[in-house]
């Protein structure tokens, strides 16, 4: 419900306003000069203020003028008695929406309510778009100067031009997704869409369904007509995460796909003609998986036409300091708080951890700094609130290290039940 503050001095005028808007389902909060109206603009959000000229302590020209620097895109209806017009006027010019004159006239006010909220509507939704712009700019965006990461970007601007099948390797975390990303909005396809399917989560039985869609009654459970993947990214590009869970059966009609250009939906006879560029990305080692019978040989050299091996976090870690600061930036403006500052040990000590979960996990880290620390991020937070197993190796990641070694593993164990015996329970 659209929120209206109507500040008046005469309380009847005031009351009269209230019964009238709230008739027309807006809800109304009042203000009896200058003074309270910008208390209240200070603890409520209004979509529109209708302002009386003439008031008591602080007058609506004044009010105005605070106003605007308060709530800027807030629509301000004045209310001028005959001998203020050209104040009105002159208010109007100040950057009030529209001017009422008194007695009011019903109908004009509620048309000057309606076009100041439709204004107001249209600078939502343009903050909401623009929001929508710069996430998809900070997608986009790869941070990083190491001589790893470099290269990633040299290789996006040569290829993603092209046509080339990319397969994107790396470890868990390390911004797979994000190069696919950057492949298709440098290519000449990024104005239609990057469909993405997480092989690994879909069931084998119904991967060709997803991929390839399919005909209703074909299978238990088809209760309609089904379009799959690779015809809704027709035009644009199809990136197949997690590859390397992908059934045997689903890579070979994948593969049929990739050579023809063609693919069949589940239940039909026909063939449909699809022009999708696909990319790849695999945490697995896709040689290997050959090795072991579990991938395609011919797929891998249909994928792998471009390869991209995305380097682990631990790798680069002098990008860590720049993965920081952008994080640090990019959550505190989505918390709308200014940027915290993390202080030069702070900073060594989380180049000084070791990242498994690469850069998905740095950012759930910075986060939870952001979160828990007080004005700046100091090296005491990282030692409180970075726990072992998003760090140094030690724990359980220490445990499994020395798995291949039983003597030392239970050597380990026992000295780690010594060392915590007081915060264990045996049950
Ligand atoms: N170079 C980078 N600069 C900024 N942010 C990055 C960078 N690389 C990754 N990220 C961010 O880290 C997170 C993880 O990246 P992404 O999802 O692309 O990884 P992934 O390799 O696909 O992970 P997974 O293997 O788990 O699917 C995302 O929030 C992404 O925006
Ligand atoms: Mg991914």
């Amino acid at each position: 419900m659209a929120k209206i503050l109507v500040v008046d001095d005469e309380k009847s005028i005031r009351s009269t306003l209230k019964d009238i808007l709230e008739l027309e389902k807006y809800k109304v909060d009042q203000a009896g000069d200058g003074f309270e109206c910008l208390v209240k603009v200070k603890q409520n959000n209004y979509d529109i203020i209708i302002l009386d000229i003439k008031m008591p302590k602080m007058d609506g020209m004044e009010a105005i003028d605070r106003l605007t620097e308060l709530s800027p895109d807030t629509p301000i209806i004045m209310i001028s008695g005959h001998g203020t017009i050209d104040t009105a006027v002159e208010a109007v010019k100040k950057g009030a929406f529209d001017f009422i004159q008194k007695p009011m006239d019903l109908n004009r006010l509620l048309i000057t309510i309606r076009n100041a909220m439709d204004k107001s509507c249209l600078i939502t939704e343009k903050k909401t778009l623009q929001k929508k712009v710069n996430n998809k700019l900070e997608t986009v965006q790869m941070i990083g100067n190491s001589k790893g990461i470099k290269q990633v970007k040299d290789t996006i601007e040569r290829v993603g031009p092209t046509e080339a099948r990319v397969l994107i390797t790396g470890e868990n975390g390390t911004g797979k997704e994000l190069v696919a990303r950057s492949l298709h909005a440098k290519s000449s396809r990024s104005g239609s869409p990057l469909i993405e399917v997480n092989c690994a989560a879909i069931p084998s039985e119904l991967i060709e369904s997803e991929l390839f869609g399919h005909k209703k009654g074909s299978f238990t459970g088809a209760y309609k007509d089904r379009v799959g993947k690779f015809e809704s990214a027709s035009g644009g590009t199809l990136f197949l995460d997690e590859i390397g869970d992908m059934s045997l059966s689903a890579q070979a009609k994948v593969l049929r796909a990739l050579q023809e250009s063609r693919i069949t939906r589940v239940g039909e006879e026909k063939d449909i003609q699809v022009d999708v560029r696909v990319f790849a990305a695999t945490n697995k080692n896709l040689r290997e998986e050959i090795a072991k019978g579990r991938f395609r040989e011919d797929l891998y050299h249909r994928l792998a036409v471009i390869i991209v091996e995305v380097p682990a976090l631990n790798e680069r870690k002098d990008d860590i300091p720049l993965l920081v600061n952008h994080f640090v930036d990019n959550i505190c403006k989505e918390y709308g708080m200014a940027p915290k500052k993390v202080v030069g040990t702070a900073m060594k000590a989380l180049q000084n951890l070791s990242w498994t979960g690469n850069i998905r996990e740095l950012r759930n880290v910075v986060e939870r700094l952001i979160i828990l620390s007080k004005e700046e991020i100091t090296k005491k937070d990282v030692e409180l609130f970075v726990t072992p197993s998003s760090g140094d190796k030690s724990g359980i990641n220490r445990l499994i290290d020395k798995f291949d070694d039983l003597p030392s593993l239970q050597a380990y164990v026992k000295n780690e039940y010594i060392k915590h015996k007081d915060d264990v329970t045996v049950v």
